[in-house]
């Protein structure tokens, strides 16, 4: 990857950052990220930005944000990367970091949902010892013991 990669807490100002990066997705990543084809409103940028009761992390290179990844109160995490920044470690970086945070904040288990088909989610989940709590064949629960 030719420019350096940040990552920083999302704060308020980012929110055309996040909603940059939103509206880059097509169809299939809105299916594997929402569970439908639902499209980030300028208003729901804000909030991934700037909601209190949870931890938004950009990953920017240059002005961009070419990856997010979100730590909810429940433990719940989601992310997602930009398609020509995939398959380089993005989402890595960032769910690492965000392992951190979230053992420095106490949580004590880590949870994310996906679509069974969703190999990049299952394999990243995988890669970092997340295993297999609840299974359908809509939506499969991921879970990790911090
Ligand atoms: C899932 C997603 C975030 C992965 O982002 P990424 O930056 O490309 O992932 P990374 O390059 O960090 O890969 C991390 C690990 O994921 C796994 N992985 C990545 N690509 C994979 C693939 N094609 N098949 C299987 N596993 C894969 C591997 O374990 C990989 O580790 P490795 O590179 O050491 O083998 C990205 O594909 C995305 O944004 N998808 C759309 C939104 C989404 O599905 N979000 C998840 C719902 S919460």
């Amino acid at each position: 990857m030719s420019q350096q990669i940040l990552l920083k807490k999302a704060e308020k100002e980012d929110w055309t950052r996040i909603l940059q990066l939103y509206s880059s997705l097509d169809e299939v990543d809105l299916e594997y990220r929402f569970f439908n084809l639902h499209r980030v409103s300028a208003d729901e940028a804000k909030i991934i930005a700037g909601r209190p009761d949870h931890f938004a992390l950009l990953a920017l290179q240059g002005e961009s944000a070419i990856g997010e990844a979100t730590l909810q109160g429940n433990g719940e995490v989601s992310v997602v990367v930009q398609k020509q920044s995939r398959g380089m470690g993005v989402a890595r970086l960032l769910v690492t970091e965000l392992i951190d945070i979230a053992r420095s904040k106490g949580f004590k288990k880590l949870r994310f949902f996906t679509l069974p088909s969703n190999s990049k989610m299952v394999g990243l989940g995988r890669a970092f010892g997340f295993r297999v709590l609840s299974h359908s064949s809509m939506e499969e629960e991921w879970i990790l013991d911090l």
